[in-house]
């Protein structure tokens, strides 16, 4: 059965599924409009993230936050979630462990929010939800689609602050989201 959107948020708080239990401040479920056509998954909590229980609050979320408004779309337009929904400590990446303990609740999301296309920011999120070690850079920019949900792979947003060279295929990729969405719904 489908969880609701209270049992989600209950189990997602009082999780110990995994180690990364421990250290949390808050546990980041997700945000954004419960039923949105665009759907973007990043790797987990940061530090700010796990202070405010937000994701994306950090400065990678201002960059993601500021594409977003470029297509023409606001954070409460679409649905931003992570990988894991405690913080990995030092950001390192989730292990596998700790993602497959946390997989479940991003499917019920999927299941809630039922999204047309998915953004998968980065290396982590393109992994455990296409099942794919390739480099983002073998992957970003195809999209991919199963059971009728067009998956894209691209840069995570934290890439693009290191590298700034990599924002003009960044900004395609999210620019083909939205192009995909146009076509998929007519209406965006
Ligand atoms: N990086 C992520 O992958 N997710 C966040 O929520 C913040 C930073």
């Amino acid at each position: 059965m489908n969880a609701s959107w209270e049992t989600l948020t209950q189990a997602v708080k009082e999780c110990t599924d995994c180690r990364l239990c421990e250290r949390r401040t808050n546990t980041v479920l997700g945000e954004g409009k419960p039923d949105a056509d665009l759907m973007f998954i990043g790797e987990g909590p940061g530090r700010d993230e796990d202070l405010q229980g937000r994701p994306f609050v950090g400065a990678s979320g201002q960059l993601l936050d500021r594409m977003i408004h470029a297509l023409g779309m606001e954070r409460c337009d679409v649905y931003i979630c992570n990988i894991v929904k405690c913080r990995p400590p030092m950001n390192r990446n989730p292990e596998p462990d700790e993602a497959g303990a946390c997989i479940k609740y991003l499917r019920q999301q999927f299941l809630l929010v039922r999204p047309k296309v998915i953004v998968l920011l980065g290396k982590v999120a393109m992994r455990y939800v296409l099942n794919d070690v390739r480099p983002i850079s073998a992957l970003r920019g195809q999209f991919i689609e199963k059971k009728g949900v067009w998956f894209l792979p691209t840069y995570h947003p934290s890439a693009l602050l290191r590298d700034p060279s990599k924002k003009r295929e960044a900004w395609e990729d999210f620019k083909a989201a939205k192009e995909k969405l146009k076509e998929l719904t007519g209406d965006v």
